[in-house]
């Protein structure tokens, strides 16, 4: 097929639509699908679950090991998308030697099949010469509402109790966004030969079939 090898890199910040944007693109077509998260998040709760040590030093050395022997058991963990570890893995995501440690692993996902990955940096430096790098963003108030409604599903989310919670949220999904766009190491940004999509006021349909167009225009039809 002609999509063989092809490597789609989607970045972007907590709660675009990424993850949802690139299983779907994934499955269209026929590549295999990597959500780059979860490898700091299951590294993250191995190092909770192991007793996160105070030296930071001995942290980053520990949670680069963790990062190196994580096991499909790891990733399939039902419990990595709590706070705790939302704030874990923003914090191994800013050690260098976890980055190093993920690297390889990343770049075998796609070697023989290509991949459509989705992270922060895949465009930037995991795959810099990918040739599809798409960049999606939401407002931070369309971002907590849609990540609050996931983790909510049916509530109502005009209650006051409701938006109490869809503003902490919210603060917490920038804090995030900050700590990610300001670390040394790999911070989350726009490749310059990323297009931008912005999900705020598009559906996920809408979204996928302009991803698609952006496919087809950069790595020829299906
Ligand atoms: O996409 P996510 O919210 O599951 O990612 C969890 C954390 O991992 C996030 O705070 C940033 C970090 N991350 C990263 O630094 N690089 C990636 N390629 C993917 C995630």
């Amino acid at each position: 097929p002609s999509h063989a090898r092809l490597v789609i890199a989607v970045d972007g910040p907590a709660a675009a639509g990424k993850g949802t944007l690139a299983k779907l693109l994934a499955a269209r077509l026929g590549l295999p699908h990597l959500d780059t998260g979860l490898l700091y998040r299951a590294t993250a709760a191995r190092l909770i679950d192991a007793g996160w040590p105070e030296d930071a030093a001995q942290a980053a050395s520990r949670a680069a090991e963790l990062a190196a022997s994580l096991g499909t058991a790891d990733l399939a963990r039902t419990d990595l998308r709590t706070p705790p570890v939302d704030r874990g893995a923003s914090a191994v995501a800013a050690m260098p030697a976890v980055r190093a440690a993920l690297l390889d692993l990343q770049r075998s996902f796609a070697a023989h099949h290509g991949a459509v990955l989705d992270g922060r940096d895949i465009g930037t430096v995991i795959f810099p010469h990918a040739p599809v790098k798409l960049f999606v963003t939401a407002s931070p108030a369309a971002r907590a509402r849609r990540r609050w409604a996931q983790l909510n599903p049916g509530a109502d989310p005009t209650t006051d109790a409701a938006r109490t919670a869809i503003a902490a949220t919210e603060a917490a999904l920038v804090a995030r966004d900050a700590a990610d766009a300001g670390r040394a190491d790999a911070p989350l940004a726009r490749a310059m030969d990323a297009v931008e999509l912005d999900s705020s006021t598009l559906d996920i349909e809408a979204v996928l079939e302009r991803a698609l167009a952006i496919v087809a225009e950069r790595a020829g039809a299906p």
